[in-house]
């Protein structure tokens, strides 16, 4: 479309307030309507940026002047939400996971197609600098292809609320923060063709899981070992990610880790010849990820680019924590 996209924003809590700020920074966006259960989140929001509020989801799908709408609630209500949003005629962007199931992803994506309309998932952490890098590095061959990533994540203390619902994250810490390992493992690696998983909960789905142990073998060789767990500490973030391949040993402390203030390294180091380097990528924190995130979608719409993460592409990262459910559960390798 041409012109300026009205968007709407539906949930303001931890991460909708920072998708909304990236819709009022957005080239070519306005902020035009806003919605939350939550009176002090609504109401801080439209004084700051003089967009509609509206008090639930339904209300701003029905009755706001948007032609695309910013998904960023629980994940058990995605499905319901973006259904909505998708077959009254609006784009969506949805926060991660698209969906806590393959099947209700699939619906999603047909709704988008039969209405002609963008669909995806916000999978901010594609936008990181050090991610970037390592991506275009391995892909333009400027750094052997890694043998091993490691992906890390130790959290301090166990996330509460409703991420602490398995009925409504759809499963445990690999449903939720964990999900970013596997799409930024994809990104660097590529396709993903067999899953083995321990995770410390017979049934993910039902208890959700508080540790997990994954690797994940690529179609065109390598491997991904991903490592989650809550059991750290209080104060410890760490999503670091290391690549080792035959050149050299690749060092990203983690984007989140920066912005919890766990780390104080640089962005990126390599181990090359001997010797540690900074590699030189731009500063940028977790809020102004999910900013370029929202950016990419408005950037869409327009006409100009594609979607970081699709409904495909988000559907497939599903796919594959669902593969690890099933691992963990029948104590075996998947191939997908
Ligand atoms: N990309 C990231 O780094 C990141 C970080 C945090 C959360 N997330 C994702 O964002 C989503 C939301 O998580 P959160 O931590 O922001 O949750 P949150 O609980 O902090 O905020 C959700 C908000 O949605 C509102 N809400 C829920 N249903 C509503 C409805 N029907 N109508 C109006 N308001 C409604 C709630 O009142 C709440 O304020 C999840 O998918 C989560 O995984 C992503």
């Amino acid at each position: 479309m041409t012109g300026v996209v009205k968007v709407g924003v539906i949930g303001l809590g931890e991460v909708g307030r920072h998708q909304a700020n990236g819709v009022v920074a957005a080239p070519g966006a306005t902020l035009a309507a806003v919605a939350d259960f939550n009176e002090e989140f609504l109401s801080s929001t439209v004084r700051e940026t003089g967009a509609s509020g509206f008090a639930t989801a339904d209300e701003l799908i029905e009755k706001a002047d948007v032609d695309a709408i910013i998904v960023c609630v629980p994940h058990k209500f995605h499905i319901d939400l973006c259904r909505k949003a998708l077959a009254s005629g609006r784009h969506v962007l949805v926060e991660k996971p698209v969906t806590v199931s393959v099947a209700e992803a699939d619906e999603l994506i047909a709704i988008a197609g039969e209405k002609g309309k963008l669909f995806g998932a916000s999978h901010n952490q594609l936008f990181y600098p050090p991610h970037v890098w390592l991506k275009e590095a391995v892909s333009e061959g400027r750094l052997a292809r890694p043998t091993v990533l490691r992906l890390k994540l130790a959290i301090g203390g166990k996330l509460g609320g409703w991420r602490a619902d398995p009925d409504l994250t759809g499963g445990g810490l690999l449903f939720d923060a964990g999900f970013h390992r596997f799409y930024v493992a994809r990104s660097i690696m590529g396709e993903v063709a067999a899953v083995t998983a321990n995770l410390d909960a017979d049934d993910p789905r039902g208890i959700g899981e508080n540790v997990g142990l994954v690797i994940l073998e690529f179609r065109d060789g390598g491997r991904a070992v991903i490592e989650a767990g809550y059991f750290a500490p209080p104060g410890v973030f760490d999503d670091s990610i290391e690549a080792v391949s035959a050149d050299a040993l690749v060092r990203i402390p983690g984007l989140e880790a920066h912005f919890e203030k766990f780390s104080a390294e640089p962005e990126l180091l390599i181990f090359r010849d001997g010797v540690w380097s900074e590699a030189s990528v731009p500063v940028v924190a977790w809020p102004e990820t999910v900013a370029r995130s929202v950016a990419n979608f408005v950037d869409a719409i327009r006409g100009n680019g594609r979607l970081a993460a699709d409904g495909a592409e988000a559907r497939r990262i599903v796919e594959i924590v669902e593969a690890v459910y099933q691992s963990s559960r029948e104590g075996c390798r998947i191939e997908i």
